[in-house]
């Protein structure tokens, strides 16, 4: 006869095992499953522009942004986090990224937005480089799982470009 500590161990490996399996499954179903998000940003104004003292260039813009990340949230999903930056060149980075906005979505309910809004983090170039500047406004996002791996994505809207003059 098997003991009473002996059925209790061989229980818990049981519940464990399971438990392990349902996790990875999760894990796995969340890297099969192919999410749809979009976004879109408007500039609805360019507040002001100019050269700091210092030199650098600085720009404070209104913006709308919206985004429908709602496919990101699967059973799996605790939160997703968001920021909005502009990337641009210049000639010395191939890629200059400033985070102009950021969010912690934490439902599916609350992944359907629009927002408007100033930038929140200052748009500072270390230069006077922004004057005429082309720039892309890119939507990053990091999805923050219940179990498994942290991913991480974007899109890319490009297009936008910086007025002339200082205003
Ligand atoms: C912002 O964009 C959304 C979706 O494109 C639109 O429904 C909304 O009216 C816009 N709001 C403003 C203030 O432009
Ligand atoms: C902006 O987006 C375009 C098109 O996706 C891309 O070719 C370009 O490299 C991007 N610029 C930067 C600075 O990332």
């Amino acid at each position: 006869m098997h003991s009473f500590g002996y059925r209790a161990n061989a229980l818990l490996t049981f519940a464990i095992t399971i438990l392990a399996l349902m996790c990875a499954m999760a894990s796995l179903s969340d890297t099969l499953s192919s999410p749809s998000p979009s976004s879109q940003v408007q500039v609805l104004n360019i507040n002001w522009f100019q050269k700091q003292p210092n030199g650098n260039d600085e720009v404070s813009m209104t913006l709308n942004i919206s985004a429908d990340l709602q496919s990101l949230f699967t059973w799996n999903t605790k939160q997703v986090f968001v920021f909005l930056a502009a990337e641009y060149e210049t000639s010395k980075n191939s890629l200059n990224q400033i985070s102009l906005w950021d969010a912690i979505i934490p439902s599916k309910e609350r992944a359907k937005f629009w927002i408007h809004t100033s930038n929140k983090y200052r748009f500072i170039d270390q230069g006077s480089n922004l004057r005429s500047k082309e720039f892309n406004l890119t939507m990053h996002w990091h999805v923050m799982p219940k179990t498994g791996k942290m991913s991480a994505n974007k899109i890319v809207m490009p297009g936008y470009r910086l007025p002339d003059e200082y205003i």
